[in-house]
C-alpha cells in the first residue's frame, strides 16, 4: 500500500472511532498500534542488559520488526543473550509458532554493543533490563539521558525501584516509565506499565499501544513499592522460604502443596530459583523499606543463601541443584 494512502486511512479511521463515541486516549491507542504496524514510527530499540530478561526483551520487540541494539557491559553476557535467543527461536520454529524465515530475520534485526552512548543515540524506545540495584540503575538513566535523541521514550523493567526516583534522575521525568516484562518474555502475555510521577499520558499511551504492537496485554498501575506483581508475588515467596527455614515442611512438600492445592503452574521455590534469590532478596528490601512493615522483613535463609552466592538456576544452585543442558534438578534441602 502507498504510504499516503496508509496515512489517509489512519486518519479517517481515527475521525470515525472519535464520531462513533471511542475515547480520544482509546483512539489514540487503535490509532498509534497501526501507526506502529504500518509506519514503524517506532523503529529502533535499545535494551540495556543482556541477562535472563534482557534477551527475552530484545527477543519480541526483533521478532515483531524492530532493529534491536541489546547492551552489556559484559561481551560474554551478549554472547550468552544471542545464543539464548537463538535456542528460543529453535523452540518456537518446533513448536510451528514461526518459520525458518521469520527465524533469521529476527536474528538478522539483532545486534550487541558494549558501549551504552553509542548504541542508544538513535533508539526510539529504550528498555534498561540491567541489575536490579538502584545506583547501577540511577547511573545508567543519567547516561542514558545525556545520550538519547529527544522524544525517545526511557522505560525500565526494574521490579521494583522507584519509577518516580529513577525519573529524577534524568532532565526528562515525562519520558520515563516502567515496562515490567515477566519472565520468560516470550512466552509471558503481561507488560506491568508503571507510570511515576512525573510519566506523561502521551509516554504512557505510547507504551501501552507499543506493549500490545508486540503480542502483549499491558496493565497500567501506579508507582508504589512492588507495584501489583511483585506486592502480591515476593511475600508469597518470602513467606515460603520462611516455613522451609522454620521447619515446617521440606522444599519439595512446600512446592507441591502450592501446585496441586492452588493450581500454581510452579512452585514458590522453584519460582524463586527460577527468577534468581538475588533479585528476590532486593525486591523483598525495596517492600520493607517502601512500606515499613515487619511482615515484608526478608527471610534470614534467603539473605544467607545470596551471601553464600546461591542465586538460583543461574548459578546452578538454590533451594534445587541444577544440571546444565537438562531439565532435572534436585532440592537441596
Ligand atoms: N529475573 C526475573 O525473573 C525478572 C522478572 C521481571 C523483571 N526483572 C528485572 O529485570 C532486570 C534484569 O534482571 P535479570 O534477571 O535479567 O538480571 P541478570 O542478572 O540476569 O542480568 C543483568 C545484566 O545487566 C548487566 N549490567 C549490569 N550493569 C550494567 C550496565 N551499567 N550497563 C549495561 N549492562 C549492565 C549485567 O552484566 C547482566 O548481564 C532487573 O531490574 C530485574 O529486577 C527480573
Amino acid at each position: 500500500m502507498d504510504w499516503r494512502c496508509c496515512f489517509l486511512l489512519l486518519i479517517s479511521s481515527q475521525q470515525i472511532l472519535l464520531s462513533k463515541g471511542t475515547s480520544e486516549r482509546g483512539a489514540f491507542s487503535i490509532w498509534y498500534k497501526l501507526d506502529c504496524q504500518y509506519f514503524r514510527r517506532m523503529k529502533e530499540i535499545a535494551v540495556i542488559g543482556a541477562g535472563t530478561m534482557g534477551n527475552g526483551i530484545a527477543h519480541v520487540f526483533a521478532q515483531h520488526g524492530y532493529a534491536v541494539t541489546l547492551v552489556d557491559v559484559q561481551s560474554a553476557a551478549l554472547e550468552r543473550a544471542l545464543s539464548t535467543i537463538a535456542k528460543n527461536l529453535d523452540r518456537q520454529v518446533a513448536k510451528g509458532k514461526i518459520d525458518e524465515g521469520q527465524k533469521s530475520e529476527t536474528l538478522r534485526r539483532l545486534s550487541t554493543a558494549t558501549q551504552l552512548d553509542e548504541a542508544i543515540r538513535n533508539a526510539d524506545l529504550i528498555v534498561e533490563a540491567a541489575t536490579e540495584n538502584q545506583e547501577v540503575k540511577l547511573n545508567i538513566f543519567k547516561q542514558i539521558d545525556a545520550a538519547a535523541k529527544d522524544g525517545a521514550i526511557l522505560a525500565t523493567n526494574t521490579s521494583s525501584i522507584s519509577i518516580t526516583q529513577i525519573a529524577a534522575a534524568t532532565q526528562r521525568p515525562e519520558a520515563v516509565i516502567g515496562m515490567h516484562f515477566m519472565n520468560p518474555v516470550p512466552v509471558m502475555k503481561l507488560v506491568e506499565v508503571i507510570r511515576g510521577y512525573a510519566t506523561s499520558d502521551q509516554t504512557n499511551d505510547q507504551v501501552v499501544a507499543l506493549s500490545e504492537a508486540i503480542g502483549k496485554t499491558p496493565v497500567e498501575v501506579n508507582d508504589y513499592p512492588g507495584f501489583v506483581a511483585n506486592r502480591i508475588l515476593m511475600p508469597m515467596i518470602n513467606e515460603a522460604i520462611y516455613t522451609l527455614w522454620q521447619g515446617v515442611a521440606k522444599v519439595e512438600a512446600i512446592d507441591t502443596v502450592m501446585m496441586l492445592g492452588m493450581a500454581h503452574p510452579m512452585g514458590p521455590l522453584h519460582l524463586a530459583d527460577f527468577i534468581g534469590l538475588d533479585v528476590c532478596l532486593s525486591i523483598m528490601r525495596v517492600l520493607h523499606q517502601g512500606l515499613g512493615l515487619a511482615k515484608y522483613a526478608p527471610c534470614p535463609l534467603l539473605v544467607n543463601m545470596v551471601a553464600a552466592g546461591k542465586l538460583g538456576k543461574k548459578t546452578g544452585e538454590g533451594f534445587y541443584r541444577y544440571t546444565p543442558g537438562s531439565k532435572e534438578k534436585v532440592a537441596v534441602m
